[in-house]
């Protein structure tokens, strides 16, 4: 069986490395140079090791590609593009149109299409489907399936295997295929009515999480304004045994998801008459994060930070991973400018980062650390600058949330 995968990126890459252990695994994306590394066997991808993409181009059972008609005799199809806001902060489906486009004109079959990119309810059957029928110049029908993944880069207790998967089709035949292809690398799939369903409730997990670590983040400043340490009081709630859960505080949220999907739930229950009301000011709450932390930070040291060089530690939106898609650091450095500030930032794992590199980790006059990852030292970061403001908890020593 050959499968296709529209997007070699933090998802698609990640299935296609384990789709290459059962099947012939085509991984089409639009960028040229994401699609060279690949094929010379350097994953991009944090999770997905180089030496099993080499394994699998041995085997002649992975290869990259940019070419639409490599795709054409595909049995499978997975869809795996972002899924962005626009500006004004409603949802852009221009890269699943661009996908369906790849796959109407190209595949000269019919095909299961399972759709992985996170969207809003209705998208598979309202919007995917049309669009490949639209494109398809040979009127092929196809059978359609949505099932929303749940990687966390980085994460090595919960993978492709062990994380439960929601699956639903459009009709019986794509529910059963899209089980049968799942089944072979993930042990707990999870058949839900619809796909409306599944699209759902991939939304409403990290609104969950979005609502949640802002709740967290309101609270940081009101046990700050108290005089009590979030942390303490957080671990200490957390001794319950039922009923609660612990999130931390933050600058913000990062990365594709949190800070986007919820606007995705919102934006559709506000075209069906829903209030979104919460989820909008969650949102809110995690943006504001980034001006309360360079405010406390001012009022440590005199009020300006004019002319002063700080160091801002960690711009990967989280721990141990170099993706920089929509971290808090942008809004903290932006705030530190906005104020008169000298601003470098230091993350050797991302490097390099809107035109500039990582700065060393040392003699700033103040630094805020925004991620720590793990082989970055505290007493370094301590070290780094007289003044040190931790945003994640994990540098003790230094003033904080
Ligand atoms: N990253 C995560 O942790 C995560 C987790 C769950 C769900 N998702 C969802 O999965 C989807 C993909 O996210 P991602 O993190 O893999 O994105 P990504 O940016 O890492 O990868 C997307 C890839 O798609 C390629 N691409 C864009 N348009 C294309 C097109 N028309 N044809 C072929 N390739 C195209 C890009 O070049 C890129 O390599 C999104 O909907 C996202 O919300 C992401």
């Amino acid at each position: 069986m050959k499968v296709a995968i529209i997007g070699q990126g933090y998802v698609g890459l990640t299935i296609s490395a384990f789709a290459g252990e059962y099947f012939d695994v085509v991984g089409f994306d639009n960028n040229q140079e994401i699609v060279d590394r690949l094929n010379s066997g350097i994953s991009h991808i944090e999770g997905v090791e180089s030496s099993v993409l080499q394994q699998w181009i041995k085997a002649g059972r992975y290869q990259a590609t940019t070419d639409g008609e490599d795709i054409a005799n595909a049995d499978l199809i997975v869809i795996a593009v972002p899924t962005p806001l626009f500006k004004d902060r409603k949802p852009d489906l221009g890269f699943i149109d661009a996908a369906c486009k790849t796959i109407g004109e190209n595949v000269n079959r019919s095909v299961l299409v399972i759709n992985e990119s996170t969207s809003f309810p209705g998208t598979l059957r309202n919007y995917i489907k049309p669009a490949i029928e639209k494109y398809s110049k040979n009127k092929l029908e196809h059978l359609y399936a949505i099932s929303p993944e749940r990687v966390d880069p980085g994460r090595s207790d919960f993978n492709q295997k062990n994380t439960p998967r929601l699956y639903s089709g459009l009709n019986p035949e794509a529910s059963e295929k899209t089980r049968a292809f799942y089944s072979k690398f993930c042990d707990n799939l999870v058949e839900v009515s619809s796909p409306e369903v599944a699209e759902a409730a991939k939304l409403f997990e990290n609104t969950f999480r979005q609502v949640n670590i802002a709740l967290v983040n309101e609270f940081a400043q009101i046990a700050h304004s108290l005089g009590i340490s979030v942390y303490e009081t957080l671990d200490a709630a957390n001794t319950k045994p039922y009923g609660f859960m612990k999130f931390t505080p933050s600058a913000g949220v990062g990365g594709h998801c949190i800070p986007v999907d919820p606007t995705y739930l919102a934006a559709v229950a506000e075209e069906h008459g829903a209030p979104a009301t919460f989820i909008r000011r969650a949102n809110e709450v995690n943006l504001e994060m980034s001006k309360y932390v360079v405010d406390r930070v001012a009022a440590d040291n005199g009020g300006s930070l004019t002319g002063k060089s700080v160091l801002v530690v960690g711009v990967a939106y989280k721990p141990n991973v170099a993706d920089v898609r929509e971290t808090a650091a942008e809004l903290v450095i932006e705030h530190l400018r906005q104020r008169g500030a000298v601003v470098s930032w230091h993350d050797d794992v991302v490097g390099s980062w809107n035109g500039e590199s990582s700065a060393p980790l040392s003699g700033a006059d103040i630094a805020v650390v925004v991620t720590k990852h793990d082989d970055v030292k505290v007493r370094d970061i301590l070290e780094s600058a007289p003044y040190v403001f931790d945003t994640t908890g994990k540098v003790p020593g230094a003033k904080g949330l």
